[in-house]
């Protein structure tokens, strides 16, 4: 699949992201390798800590499917080009290490390695 096309899938998921205190939108597409796409967006709470993330939110329904090998993530947040944090991040790790983020504001697409956004991730280091 075209990371264009993973792109759009993340942008219709933004539609559903239920952001009433930051306002910050957010809407991921996550492509396992086995072809499937799962879509997440960011999920806020009153209470601050509980809210959920859009790449944790597509990564927690693909692994409920049995679904733990990933190729691509794509992050739309609008303006600005947003990437994972670092609990996204790390949440990522855990399943796939060379997976492809695709990253795009209105105009460009930039992809990074994961291992570019973390390149030490929380592991025992001898
Ligand atoms: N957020 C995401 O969903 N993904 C990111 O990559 C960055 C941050 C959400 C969390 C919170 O709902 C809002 O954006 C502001 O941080």
């Amino acid at each position: 699949m075209e990371y264009k096309e993973l792109l759009d899938i993340a942008k219709t998921a933004r539609k559903n992201a239920y952001a009433p205190y930051s306002k910050f939108y957010v809407g991921t597409a996550l492509l396992t390798k086995s072809g499937k796409v799962y879509t997440g967006c960011n999920v806020e709470n009153l209470s601050f800590g509980a809210t959920i993330c859009a790449e944790r939110c597509a990564i927690a329904k693909a692994v409920s499917e049995g679904e733990r090998d990933f190729s691509a993530i794509a992050v739309y947040a609008g303006e600005k080009f947003t990437s994972p944090c670092g609990i996204c991040l790390q949440t990522i790790y855990e399943f796939t290490k060379d997976i492809d983020i695709v990253l795009a504001d209105r105009n460009a697409i930039k992809v990074y390695k994961l291992q570019d956004l973390m390149p030490i991730s929380a592991i025992p280091i001898e």
